[in-house]
């Protein structure tokens, strides 16, 4: 069983806003921090911990904010510093964290650091990006392919004959940490929003900022793919990692979860640590298919890799990059029993918004696509409300997911038996056991189709129990359980019979009580 004593860094479930596709209160269509505000309320009553807010910072929005004109100032399309500061507010006195976005890797190709870099090859900026000399033939410097377009990741700068390095868009130029300057104007970039409130950051792509000055090719298997992922360099970045730590650390002290978007959980558990990040994400449950075999194998490895580095694990079920969980796993009834798992497992989860309504991906028609990465479909809005702009104040910038009359924040507020209930019953026990928050955890055999595991500690046990399957399924434990939680709300409070309805996700408590 994996340590009870283990004290995570962060015990609560982050909430993770995608601004733009929140609530707009402007009339724009886009969603802003005011309408952020608005939902306060409802977020302490849904029951999580932290807000997490993906990029607020001035952009062109070439790649809808990870590319920052200004790491100091809130985009005109959000709202106002004023009223970033409002929120921030607002949501300490609910005792509500905030986190931002940091993205430490590039910035906007507008942003003035970049602006001053590439005027001319003697600026003192030109060395806080990546710039090198066209290959003997003229063409790039090596064969790194970009993500989400279908070029080089260096573009040629005709002003001063050189190349730049932009592992994203040719619009998101890589900046370069080994430049002192660069990095202190970075940690500036943690301190003034520290100073303004802020308790945490998610770091994009935290794992690419420390880069191989020799740049090396890609080998044949995965030349051509524009992943990024293969270009990490652990040693490189660690010791930016210590100096971001060490900057999160001094007063007011923040914490920090990296997007360490590498497929092998045991690759992301070598940058969390003592004095690097406190958390990084890891994708495995994303990346899984329903099924019970891959869910047990995942949560046993994950466990395993992040107790051998002492740290605490986290959970993703949907983010703004991924296809929603409400339409990958395709039942209504086992997107609620995915809820099961994320909320109850050890480890720090991170919530999507929109996921405790069990929204699915919008369909997008051609003429409505926006984004180059092609996820437009998990950013479409949030319905709040039945009414026919849901309760937003102008039309959306993308398509509504499907059944927006059903699945609306109101119409499940009303209903007791709604995806929405039910994420609050198991926000509201994880906070109310601590078993459920830090206790330790072991994962069961019980049978083929379900997930099973146990969770610990000096104040009790917990079992939960996830039938995959469309059917039901005999899952019999030893001992007299009760039902806490059930994903489909039936038999709660009663004795647990060691059969599980299909699609069928318990919490059991031990006793009758
Ligand atoms: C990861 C972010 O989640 C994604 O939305 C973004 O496009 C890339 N990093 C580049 O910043």
């Amino acid at each position: 069983m994996a340590d009870a004593m283990d004290p995570p860094v962060f015990e609560g479930v982050v909430y993770q806003i995608y601004p733009r596709s929140f609530l707009d209160t402007s009339g724009d269509g886009i969603g802003d921090l005011a309408g952020i505000a608005t939902q306060l309320d409802h977020l302490v009553w849904l029951g999580v911990d932290a807000l997490w807010l993906s990029p607020i910072y001035r952009s062109p929005m070439a790649d809808f904010g990870y590319d920052v004109a200004d790491h100091t100032d809130v985009d005109p399309v959000f709202g106002t510093l004023a009223d970033a500061d409002a929120l921030i507010a607002a949501a300490h006195e609910r005792e509500l964290q905030v986190w931002l976005d940091y993205v430490p890797n590039h910035t906007s190709d507008q942003h003035p650091w970049f602006q001053a870099s590439r005027s001319s090859r003697d600026d003192p900026k030109r060395d806080w990006y990546v710039w090198r000399d066209p290959a003997p033939d003229g063409g790039p410097p090596n064969n790194w392919r970009a993500a989400f377009a279908d070029v080089p990741a260096w573009t040629y700068d005709e002003a001063t004959g050189q190349y730049y390095l932009h592992q994203f868009l040719p619009e998101q130029p890589d900046v370069n940490w080994a430049n002192p300057q660069l990095r202190e104007a970075m940690l500036d970039v943690l301190r003034f929003w520290k100073d303004r409130g802020i308790d945490g950051f998610r770091a994009d792509v935290v794992h690419l900022i420390g880069k191989d000055p020799a740049y090396p090719d890609d080998p044949p298997e995965v030349a051509g793919v524009g992943r990024a992922g293969h270009h990490h360099l652990p040693e490189a970045t660690a010791p930016h990692l210590r100096a971001i730590r060490r900057t999160l650390e001094a007063p007011p002290a923040a914490v920090m979860v990296g997007e360490v978007n590498l497929p092998d959980a045991a690759q992301v558990a070598t940058y969390v640590g003592e004095d690097l990040l406190h958390l990084a994400f890891q994708f495995s449950l994303i990346h899984s298919p329903w099924r019970a075999d891959h869910w047990r194998d995942i949560v046993r490895y994950v466990q395993g890799e992040f107790d051998a580095v002492g740290a605490w694990p986290t959970w993703v079920l949907g983010n703004h990059d991924n296809s929603r969980v409400a339409s990958r796993v395709g039942r209504p009834g086992a997107a609620r029993a995915a809820m099961v798992g994320l909320l109850m497992l050890r480890g720090v989860p991170f919530l999507y918004a929109g996921d405790e309504l069990g929204l699915e991906d919008a369909v997008i028609p051609p003429d409505r696509v926006v984004d180059p990465g092609g996820r437009d479909g998990e950013r479409a809005p949030i319905p709040w409300d039945g009414s026919a702009r849901h309760g937003w104040a102008g039309e959306p910038w993308l398509p509504w997911p499907p059944a927006p009359e059903a699945r609306n924040a109101a119409a499940q507020r009303a209903d007791e038996s709604s995806m929405l209930h039910l994420t609050r019953r198991l926000l509201a026990l994880r906070r109310a056991e601590t078993s459920l928050r830090t206790g330790g955890q072991e994962v069961l055999d019980v049978a083929d189709a379900v997930l099973a595991f146990r969770r610990a500690d000096d104040s009790g046990t917990h079992l939960v129990l996830i039938n995959y399957l469309d059917e039901p399924l005999d899952a019999e434990v030893a001992g007299d359980w009760r039902i806490v939680v059930a994903s489909d709300g039936a038999g709660e409070g009663g004795s647990y019979t060691g059969r599980l309805s299909p699609d069928q996700a318990v919490v059991l408590a031990e006793g009758e009580r």
